[in-house]
């Protein structure tokens, strides 16, 4: 797939630099043109030698060296992808300004083909609000942006900082040259995420305990490809601390506000991604002030909520895509199915809680049905790859329909 494939690849300072070695490998394998450009500190930790040999072309440091000039708006034209990996947070500072200090800035500002980054650093620095800034800022240029992920960092501390593997790089440039890497671009994606709430007195509510964390792996990718997405979030506080930069977040509690959300927005989307734990059932009455404890066992009588879902696949035109979930415990093909044809959607994803899927895990497995039959059942996988396997099989589908 990547045959003749020209990719530059930026390499600045950081500890992770050693995988990249791996990553040309994998992509020279791949018959790939791999040119390297590295800044000054990404030399302390990686050899140029390595990358100059695995790639078979010289690795370039400097403006000028040897009386000779390094053209950098050549490389940067040369190229059918700018991949900036590990991006260091010095380095991502200075391309949100247009910084030039060296030959990599000095390629990046040049460079005419998009440009994808997989930034590595300490989660402090990650988190701080100067990168957080400085990484919504390389988003409104329209760079792809592979968000690190949770583990072991070379502080020695655990948490979110990590680069992403050589092998996620790849898949990453893979779906970047496959078709349906742009066909999202521009398109209006209404995404459901987290649970709802529904109040039973000022203090007190009915949830669940939906984390949120698909619908937002849902929104990432959605919006990596360059989609215009809404985001409909239930109170899901992990969410909202996450990246929303770039997206229209619009903030709900209960059902009844999801529901409406949802209406507004649905008829001028392209795509529907309901991924939120609706509550089913609400209070059939909200007390204005707390529930007093009394000495008599207390019944709560519960109504019902309208059916998002549904209430969307009865609206439907044929150009838009509604995709639904289905969390099941038993019987859950038929159940799955069941909802897929009763809502008239043209997807319905199942996670079984038989099979490991759980509420606020980071791992998701989950098998794909569609309205013309099809079924796709993937392994288990982080919340993040199972988002790009959704959106895959959708685009993939609907190539051939
Ligand atoms: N859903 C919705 N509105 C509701 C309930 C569910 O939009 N009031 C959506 C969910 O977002 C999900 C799909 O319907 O995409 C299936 O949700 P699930 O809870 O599995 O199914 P239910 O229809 O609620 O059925 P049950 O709880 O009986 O399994």
């Amino acid at each position: 797939m990547l045959e003749g494939k020209k990719i530059a690849i930026g390499i600045s300072g950081s500890i992770s630099a050693y995988k990249i070695v791996h990553l040309v490998r994998l992509l020279i394998k791949q018959k790939a043109e791999v040119k390297v450009i590295m800044t000054p500190a990404a030399r302390d930790f990686v050899a140029p030698l390595t990358l100059s040999t695995l790639s078979k072309n010289d690795v370039l440091t400097d403006l000028a060296a040897a009386d000779t000039w390094a053209n950098h708006v050549a490389l940067g034209r040369w190229a059918d992808l700018l991949l900036i990996a590990p991006l260091s947070c010095n380095t991502l500072a200075k391309m949100a300004h247009g910084h030039c200090d060296n030959l990599l800035l000095s390629v990046y500002l040049s460079a005419t083909c998009p440009v994808m980054v997989s930034p590595a650093m300490d989660e402090d620095m990650w988190q701080h609000p100067a990168t957080q800034k400085n990484i919504g800022t390389l988003r409104t240029f329209g760079h792809i942006i592979l968000a690190p992920h949770h583990g072991e960092l070379a502080s020695g501390l655990i948490g979110q900082g990590r680069m992403e593997e050589p092998e996620v790089i790849l898949s990453h440039i893979e779906a970047f040259f496959s078709n349906t890497q742009t066909a999202l671009s521009g398109k209006k994606v209404l995404i459901t995420a987290g649970p709802t709430q529904e109040a039973l007195d000022p203090v007190r509510f009915i949830g669940n305990h939906s984390s949120g964390k698909m619908g937002y792996a849902l929104a990432l990718e959605c919006r990596r490809r360059g989609a215009n997405v809404v985001l409909v979030l239930g109170p899901a506080p992990a969410v909202l601390q996450q990246d929303l930069s770039g997206m229209t977040v619009i903030k709900v509690t209960s059902a009844e506000e999801m529901y409406q959300a949802c209406m507004e927005q649905f008829p001028t989307a392209d795509m529907a991604l309901m991924a939120a734990a609706v509550a089913d059932y609400r209070p059939a009455a909200v007390s204005a002030t707390k529930i007093k404890k009394q000495n008599v066992d207390l019944a709560l009588q519960l109504v019902k909520t309208r059916d998002i879902l549904a209430a969307l696949g009865a609206i439907k035109t044929p150009q838009q895509l509604l995709l639904g979930f289905a969390l099941e415990t038993d019987h859950e093909e038929s159940h799955a199915l069941e909802k897929l044809h009763k809502k008239n959607a043209d997807y319905i994803v199942l996670n079984s809680l038989s099979d490991g899927a759980a509420f606020g895990a980071d791992t998701n497995k989950i098998t794909i049905y569609s309205r013309n039959g099809s079924k796709v059942a993937f392994d288990s996988k982080s919340k993040n790859a199972v988002a790009q396997d959704i959106i895959n099989t959708i685009l993939k589908e609907g190539e051939t329909t």
